[in-house]
């Protein structure tokens, strides 16, 4: 499919689907390289992560675990307004190697969160493993240790990824026009 209209727009095929699968593969290879000794538990961020972490999962093949996990907003009483609290974790995270598995880094303002929220869970390490980072809007200081993308500053769908809701079983990614 060369392009696909969701709602109000239109999207064009940008990244093939044997395209993501190979950055995937790669992507897993280093994880297999270096924590094959660790046992790591995998985060999966949900929903966007879906399908990445379902892909990836498949090419590990280390003693590891995986969990699912997901970031609520809520409207707080304090002046900072949405603050973000993790849903879902059933797994003692103590003393782990915890691989968070995310589908995009944008302004890596959601990452920050998640990594302090991680954390109060003393966990022995904590590597970042993206789908897809947008260089250009990073705007806080981030060490992301696996990425399978790069991707201009261009809204984007597919791949476990949505445009309002939809979009997210797309098997390759899409660029708005
Ligand atoms: P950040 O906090 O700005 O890094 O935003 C991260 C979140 O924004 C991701 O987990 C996605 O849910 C969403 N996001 C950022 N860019 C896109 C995009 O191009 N398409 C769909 N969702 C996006």
């Amino acid at each position: 499919m060369a392009s696909v209209k969701i709602k109000d727009k239109v999207f064009n095929l940008s990244i093939p689907e044997e395209t993501i699968i190979g950055q995937v593969k790669r992507v897993a290879a280093e994880i297999n390289r270096d924590l094959a000794d660790s046992n790591p538990i995998f985060l999966c961020v949900l929903n966007g992560a879906f399908m990445f972490a379902g892909d990836l999962m498949k090419h590990v093949n280390i003693p590891s675990e995986i969990s699912f996990v997901k970031l609520s907003s809520y409207s707080g009483t304090e002046s900072t307004g949405r603050v973000k609290q993790l849903i879902g974790l059933s797994d003692t995270l103590r003393g782990r190697t915890v691989v968070i598995v995310e589908d995009i880094v944008d302004t890596g303002l959601t990452m920050l969160r998640l990594l302090d929220l991680i954390r109060e869970h003393e966990p022995k390490e904590v590597r970042i493993c993206s789908l897809l980072v947008k260089p250009d809007k990073l705007k806080v200081d981030l060490h992301i240790d696996y990425v399978a993308m790069e991707i201009p500053n261009e809204f984007i769908v597919g791949y476990g990824l949505d445009y309002d809701g939809q979009g997210r079983n797309l098997p390759a990614i899409y660029t708005v026009e």
